[in-house]
């Protein structure tokens, strides 16, 4: 099949173009290298060492002989987007081409904007130029389970259904999201909906847990093939985040109780849930959502696993109890039905100790890149202005101002709201990243 993977230089989106090109797919990758610039403005970076596209892409044509076709550009451009799916003509398109980070949309009134722009309207683009260009492909969609929220009763696959008042129906699961970030799924899904709705458009709305995990089968195949592994306040994903504490023997950072619970998986099912969802598409037509994760802990549960392991290996480690910089429920039900994708064949690689071994031996390869003062988070949710990088500045507003106009990031005028015209008279630049890490228009 042809296959477009938007974001395919990100943590997830890289090695499932190299797993998807390796069962044979013909496999496109977009992405406009927006994480790896607000790593160079806000002080952070993978810890492991990543190459850049093209030279991943030239390694991946080596290592497998197979051929992967780069699209540097930003899907918030609509005549880049939309050329690249009339010419490339996906039969699937897979987006994981957002900012992905509640901790990032949480930090002030831009970053909020920023993350709502960036993620809605590129996936708005991408709706519009499906139906004109390519209206029988299929949009595979990441969302996350973050969505939600934690409600009292039992979480389903996206539908609800609901007796009210003597009468019945399936309605979309009422959704409680915790961020910005949260939210900008949550807008993303209505758009989705909608769209297949009134254009008869297909997709599935991937609601994904929390995703840990280093190495897939593609990844491991040559050092420059490897993917973005982020752990960070503002990038890190929790169980990442403890495994790396873990290698510098820092205490394990709770926020709060811990009793927080939410559901994971290995990145290798990440690859695996995606490919299922394309090999079974849904009619025309139909939005349907699979809630992707495989097993659920409270982070104390998870936070204890580290630790336990870590001693094994000889390292001895504090679980802390921090303030929860996040509004969250500390201890709640939860309950995530998650049975979709097992029926259409996946097989869970569960959390074992073996497995959190291998990732602790591969950090430990890198404990001298770890950059210990950027672990504690920064980003308070009770406030509206919060310091916005681990360096002296974020740069923020210069890259969105660069890639969309200055109108949506003034300050202090009340007629420079956000409205409708604003975005018109934005001006959408383009640019690529070269290599050596300089941005050049296109
Ligand atoms: N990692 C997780 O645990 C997790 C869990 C649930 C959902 N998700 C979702 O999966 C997706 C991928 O997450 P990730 O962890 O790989 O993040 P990532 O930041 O590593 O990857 C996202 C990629 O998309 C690119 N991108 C962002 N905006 C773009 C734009 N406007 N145009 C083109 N490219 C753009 C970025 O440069 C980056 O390479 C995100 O939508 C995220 O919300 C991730």
């Amino acid at each position: 099949m042809r296959l477009l993977v938007i974001g395919g230089d990100g943590y997830l989106g890289w090695p499932q173009a190299m797993f998807l090109s390796r069962k044979g797919h013909h496999v496109g990758v977009v992405d406009n290298f927006l994480h790896r610039q607000l790593d160079q403005k806000g002080g952070t970076d993978s810890l492991i060492p990543i190459c850049s596209l093209e030279e991943r892409i030239a390694a991946w044509g080596e290592v497998s002989g197979e051929r992967i076709e780069p699209f540097s550009g930003d899907i918030n451009d609509y005549a880049f987007i939309s050329d690249v799916i009339k010419r490339f003509k996906p039969e699937a398109i897979i987006h994981y081409g957002e900012q992905p980070s509640a901790p990032f949309s949480m930090i002030d009134r831009d970053h909020a904007v920023f993350t709502q722009v960036n993620n809605i309207v590129g996936t708005l683009n991408l709706l519009f130029a499906i139906k004109e260009h390519q209206p029988a492909c299929h949009l595979v969609k990441l969302g996350t389970m973050g969505e939600y929220g934690t409600p009292n009763i039992d979480i389903e696959e996206g539908f609800i259904d609901i007796s009210h008042n003597g009468r019945r129906d399936i309605l979309p699961y009422p959704k409680q999201p915790g961020s910005f970030y949260h939210l900008s799924k949550v807008h993303d899904s209505h758009n989705i909906m909608f769209a297949c709705k009134v254009w008869g458009l297909r997709s599935t709305d991937l609601n994904q847990g929390v995703v840990y995990g280093v190495e897939t089968e593609e990844t491991a195949l040559d050092e420059r093939l490897a993917t973005r592994f982020d752990y960070d306040g503002i990038w890190g994903t929790v169980l990442n985040r403890f495994c790396v504490q873990a290698v510098i023997e820092h205490p394990l950072t709770v926020y709060g109780q811990g009793g927080q619970t939410r559901g994971f998986l290995d990145i290798r099912d990440t690859m695996r849930c995606v490919e299922l969802a394309i090999l079974n598409p849904p009619a025309p037509g139909e939005y349907r959502v699979f809630n992707q994760f495989t097993e659920q802990f409270t982070i104390r549960q998870l936070a204890e696993l580290v630790k336990e392991t870590a001693r094994k290996k000889g390292l001895f480690l504090e679980i802390a109890q921090e303030d929860d910089p996040r509004v969250e429920a500390q201890a709640h039900y939860y309950n995530a039905k998650h049975t979709r994708l097992v029926d259409l064949g996946l097989k869970p690689h569960y959390l074992s100790d073996v497995l959190l071994e291998s990732i602790l031996d591969r950090l430990f390869r890198y404990r001298h890149r770890i950059r210990k003062e950027t672990i504690l988070p920064l980003v308070d949710w009770r406030k509206t202005r919060n310091p916005c990088g681990y360096g002296p500045s974020t740069g923020l507003q210069g890259l969105a101002i660069e890639l969309w106009g200055n109108r949506l990031f003034s300050e202090g005028n009340g007629a420079r709201s956000w409205s409708a015209s604003a975005i018109n008279a934005v001006p959408v630049s383009r640019w690529n990243m070269a290599s050596d890490g300089a941005v050049k228009p296109r």
